[in-house]
């Protein structure tokens, strides 16, 4: 089995969700997908972003995926978490960044403003880049101490 990577979203996320759900199970992945199972206009971003960043926080898995509108709501409540550090990336390049001078553990996408083949363009970019570690890793140490 590939690499566990929980996975969630809002109403507004939804679809964007489902389809990086398929994409990361194409791609060899084990995607653990908290919700919403169905779109209910009604549901509320926190109620996904607390499982997927325990599950990040926790050690359980190295790596999670949320998606809202805007990307905000679910980066307030996934930060609130210990060893959490989930980047918001509108565009490839911030998500290679994020990786390479931040080490994120959990991308975020805002649905209202990427179009989906953007958001898996961006997902790609995200998994696939390493950590550059040296300087930027005392300063990723830093935000814990
Ligand atoms: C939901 O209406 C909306 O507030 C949410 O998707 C997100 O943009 C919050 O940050």
């Amino acid at each position: 089995m590939g690499e566990k990577i929980f996975v969630g979203a809002d109403h507004v996320g939804f679809n964007l969700k489902n389809r990086l759900v398929d994409e990361l199970k194409k791609l060899g992945y084990e995607p653990i997908d908290v919700g919403p199972k169905k779109l209910d206009p009604a549901d509320d971003y926190p109620d996904y972003a607390k499982p997927v960043a325990k599950a990040v926080s926790s050690g359980e898995v190295q790596r999670g995926v949320l998606t809202c509108g805007t990307g905000l709501g679910m980066s307030y409540a996934a930060n609130r978490f210990p060893k959490v550090r989930a980047a918001l990336a509108w565009n490839e390049q911030i998500a290679e960044l994020s990786r390479e001078h931040g080490d994120s553990n959990l991308l975020i996408l805002p649905a209202q403003f990427v179009s989906e083949e953007q958001g898996i363009n961006i997902l790609h970019k995200w998994l696939e880049t390493g950590f550059e570690g040296g300087r930027h890793q005392r300063r990723v140490e830093k935000i814990d101490k």
